[in-house]
């Protein structure tokens, strides 16, 4: 197929998906990344204890509510829930539309900073697009890795190649029907400024922008999954909410185009609670912004899910799954009232985190 085939589709996958009041489930872990997750809670990381999980995510009725999609990792897309309905089935039967992570994880750059990494998973993509949208995929996420180090991190080298591979991947598997989720993460590792994560993320996403327009990207039928502009996690200063969401306003203004339909954040590593405040406070300085402005979370969306269900509580996990999916739709409203629901303390933060 060709993009002009699902152009109008598309925009109408995309603007679904960025409905006010909504964001996305991240619950594209790896099977590595996911079996550290599981083992946080006691529960081992093989095939049937990952099909429990992730049918609980699935089979939560009243998520559509706050949620209007779910990441899958491949295994997910094509496995059945434990009762023996293919988990993309009861994602649809509940009006959630299904996603699919394409990239293959990052590898070393070659003649990058210390730690820098570009993300494979373009060789025969277009392939395994088709494939996904068959299985009823219609959005496709890529998470590209920056950092930012004394070294000098990111370099220019790690800004082009990352956002050349995105907007490789956003054209390829437009061409196929599925929305991509662009996502240059910057990571929290560090003890720099929030006015430094300002001064290279708004490097880093006009290199994306520039990067999607020499491909052609329809930005219309895209959405951006950014990090938060947060100084490093082990900055000595406190920040406020209300700084962070101006920050980061001001830094997605200078350098995404109004055209993107939504903008939707993904945690990396803030505690749940922390997410929905950050994410309220956005909202309340962005009120005026060319772009819906919700969620993609993982993490801050499962820890407490993953703890109440700790392998076998199927409603404890739901409950605690709705709370925050509730809790992050009101804060995309600037509607959340700080600590009006359930939340788990503990920190998220994973330094070099891997998804
Ligand atoms: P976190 O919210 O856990 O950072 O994950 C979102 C995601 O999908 C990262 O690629």
């Amino acid at each position: 197929m060709t993009l002009v085939q699902h152009h109008d589709d598309l925009i109408a996958t995309a603007a679904a998906i960025a409905l006010p009041g909504k964001g996305l489930l991240a619950a594209d872990e790896s099977t590595p990344t996911i079996g550290k997750r599981l083992a946080g809670v006691g529960v081992e990381n093989n095939e049937a204890m990952r099909r429990a999980y992730r049918s609980l995510l699935v089979t939560t009725d009243g998520l559509a509510d706050f949620i209007s999609g779910v990441i899958l990792y491949e295994e997910t897309l094509f496995q059945d829930a434990d009762d023996g309905l293919p988990m993309v089935e009861h994602l649809q039967k509940r009006g959630l539309i299904p996603g699919i992570k394409v990239d293959m994880g990052v590898q070393p750059l070659a003649g990058g900073c210390a730690g820098e990494t570009w993300c494979t998973g373009l060789a025969g993509l277009q392939d395994r697009a088709a494939r996904y949208y068959a299985r009823g995929a219609r959005f496709a996420k890529w998470r590209a890795v920056l950092r930012i180090s004394e070294a000098g991190a990111p370099s220019e080298l790690a800004i082009r190649e990352n956002a050349w591979g995105l907007a490789r991947y956003a054209r390829t598997v437009q061409e196929e029907g599925l929305v991509p989720i662009v996502e240059p993460e910057i990571l929290m590792d560090g003890d720099h400024a929030i006015e430094t994560t300002a001064a290279r993320q708004e490097a880093v996403l006009k290199a994306v922008y520039a990067a999607l327009a020499e491909n052609g990207v329809l930005l219309e039928g895209s959405l951006l999954k950014p990090s938060m502009t947060t100084a490093g996690a082990s900055h000595h200063a406190l920040q406020s909410p209300r700084q962070v969401g101006r920050i980061t306003v001001q830094t997605l203004k200078r350098a995404v185009p109004a055209a993107v339909p939504g903008i939707l954040f993904l945690s990396g590593g803030l505690g749940e609670e922390e997410a929905s405040v950050y994410l309220d406070a956005i909202n309340r300085e962005g009120r005026r912004s060319p772009w819906h402005l919700g969620f993609s979370y993982g993490r801050a969306l499962q820890q407490s899910c993953l703890k109440h269900w700790h392998g076998s509580d199927v409603a404890a996990g739901q409950a605690a799954l709705l709370a925050r999916a509730r809790a992050n739709s009101e804060a995309s409203l600037g509607a959340y009232q700080p600590g009006s629901q359930p939340s788990d303390g503990d920190s998220l933060f994973v330094a070099g985190y891997s998804y």
